[in-house]
């Protein structure tokens, strides 16, 4: 069987920064980006580069490091925003600007209020713009799922036409099933006269449950380009996976006549770094990437595995990447020791003060801690460059009492703004006294929508990664903190979320009229 290539197009750090409070900074995105050339991801969508200026500066920063993916910004059809994702990929060794409309009756007449002939010609107008800038356009047909053929067909040779490579068909509401949908895909290739000119792409979310279904249904028709986020991770229910897409089409070689250039040595260390940077943890029956997706628990398994591991695995955990968290450094490591793996990680620090920094939390933590993982310096880096961003809330001091029988007490002090703080609260439980207690000084009148703890790595002496949701006027945040102690965790996480939402909103591309 000949294979194609199917292009990997991740979109965590645009569709999955869509997830509510999963938003993240520039240093954040860099370091997720580094994680993806590793994985040797094809495109990675870096941002929308005109939602904030935050979001430029992400793509500006990852088009200049990344040398080995396309780096691409989406941009709705519309001149400010093709010119914006232009100037955020100048320095891009390849770059994309992906450009979308929505196609659907609904969707036209209800949030674009245009006509389809309006919609034709906007289409047209942005892809021809978008060719001035770069070579490689892709224009997506939002709501595909939920559009007319006809309409799709005559919108989609136009582009083509204008100039766009990649045409991508997004589910974008996740309404589509599997056959339906791949024989959507395939009929357009079929019926479009110059779709020979170019790749067709897909884009599912997950809202029934069908993304990744979908999304290889339209593989098998003739997609060539798969969009998808590590861990799922996007909009809503999230988008199509990039773990489990990737390992259907290696596993199931019997299939899919396609293979794509992803390491897969990378993807669970690419799905540690996602989750404990948005603190979206990864459910452990998570295909590929969850703590059991290789466990075997009951007795007739394990016997099975041990005589014959193909009996009952169908992948080897060590190809995706388990077990590649070795073991690194210890009480004992130096500052080269250090600075070497944070290199081999793709980490960088933007000045010298915020590496010594790094460093001195390092020695900190060594002392608690007598194993050193990944994870743990992960962790650790994400809380050094929060701490170096301008932040209006930050934990200096805190004690907390928990005695059987008697109402938890705790006594922080904050440094707010600037200015050292004291303040105590009674609770009904340790990480609630904590907590009010800094209400007190906050009055942030948010609602604390979720409060959970993960092991950073295993053991009792693991550091215990705390995630804290808040929610204001709409708007989510989720805060993470990472410590040995998860009252300290816990506390530093509170105040992350209150520092994010300080942090200016950004605009969501598919939101209102273009
Ligand atoms: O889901 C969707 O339709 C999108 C487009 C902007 C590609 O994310
Ligand atoms: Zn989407």
């Amino acid at each position: 069987m000949t294979r194609e290539r199917l292009i990997i197009f991740d979109t965590t750090l645009r569709d999955g920064e869509q997830s509510p409070g999963a938003s993240m900074t520039r240093d954040e995105k860099l370091r997720i980006a580094r994680a993806l050339e590793k994985l040797r991801v094809d495109v990675i969508e870096a941002g929308f580069a005109i939602s904030s200026p935050g979001d430029f500066e992400a793509v500006k920063a990852i088009a200049e490091v990344i040398k080995d993916s396309t780096v691409c910004s989406l941009s709705r059809a519309v001149r400010p925003d093709i010119e914006r994702a232009a100037e955020a990929l100048k320095k891009a060794n390849s770059a994309r600007i992906h450009t979308f409309i929505a196609t659907s009756p609904i969707h036209m007449q209800y949030k674009l209020q245009m006509s389809p002939d309006e919609v034709v010609s906007q289409a047209v107008s942005a892809v021809k713009l978008a060719r001035t800038f770069v070579s490689d356009v892709e224009f997506s047909l939002e709501d595909a799922s939920r559009s007319e053929f006809d309409f799709m067909c005559r919108i989609i040779d136009a582009v083509i036409a204008a100039g766009a490579g990649t045409i991508n068909l997004p589910d974008t509401v996740g309404y589509a099933e599997p056959q339906q949908f791949g024989a959507m895909v395939g009929s357009l290739i079929e019926n479009v006269a110059n779709a020979d000119k170019a790749i067709f792409s897909v884009h599912c979310h997950n809202d029934l449950g069908l993304a990744v279904a979908n999304s290889l249904t339209a593989v098998l028709n003739g997609a060539r380009q798969v969009e998808c986020t590590v861990n799922g991770l996007g909009e809503r229910a999230g988008n199509a996976s990039l773990e489990e897409i990737v390992m259907a089409v290696r596993t199931r070689k019997d299939r899919f006549p396609v293979e794509t250039r992803i390491d897969p040595g990378h993807i669970v260390p690419a799905s540690r770094l996602v989750s404990s940077i948005t603190g979206f943890p990864v459910q452990p029956n998570k295909a590929i990437v969850g703590a059991n997706a290789f466990a075997h628990e009951s007795g007739i398994h394990q016997d099975g595995v041990l005589k014959h591991r193909e009996t009952y695995e169908i992948m080897r955990a060590q190809d995706v990447g388990w077990g590649a968290n070795r073991l690194v450094l210890g009480k004992l490591s130096g500052r080269a020791a250090f600075a070497s793996r944070l290199e081999e990680l793709g980490i960088t620090f933007d000045s010298k003060e915020e590496m010594n920094l790094a460093f001195s939390r390092f020695k900190e933590l060594a002392d608690k801690k007598r194993e050193i993982y990944d994870e743990d310096l992960q962790a650790l880096v994400s809380e050094v460059q929060m701490a170096e961003a301008s932040e209006k809330y930050a934990l200096s001091r805190m004690e907390v009492l928990s005695r059987t029988g008697q109402a938890p007490h705790a006594e922080l002090t904050l440094r707010i703004s600037g200015r050292e703080q004291a303040v105590q609260s009674d609770g009904d439980g340790p990480v609630d006294a904590v907590f009010k207690a800094i209400e007190k000084l906050a009055h942030s009148q948010t609602n604390l929508q979720l409060y959970s703890v993960n092991a950073v790595t295993e053991g009792t002496e693991a550091q215990g990664e705390v995630t804290v949701r808040l929610e204001k006027g709409g708007r989510i945040v989720n805060g993470q903190g990472a410590d040995t102690d998860v009252l300290v965790a816990s506390a530093r996480a509170y105040l992350n979320a209150l520092n994010l939402l300080e942090s200016p909103n950004r605009l969501h591309p598919q939101m209102g009229g273009v």
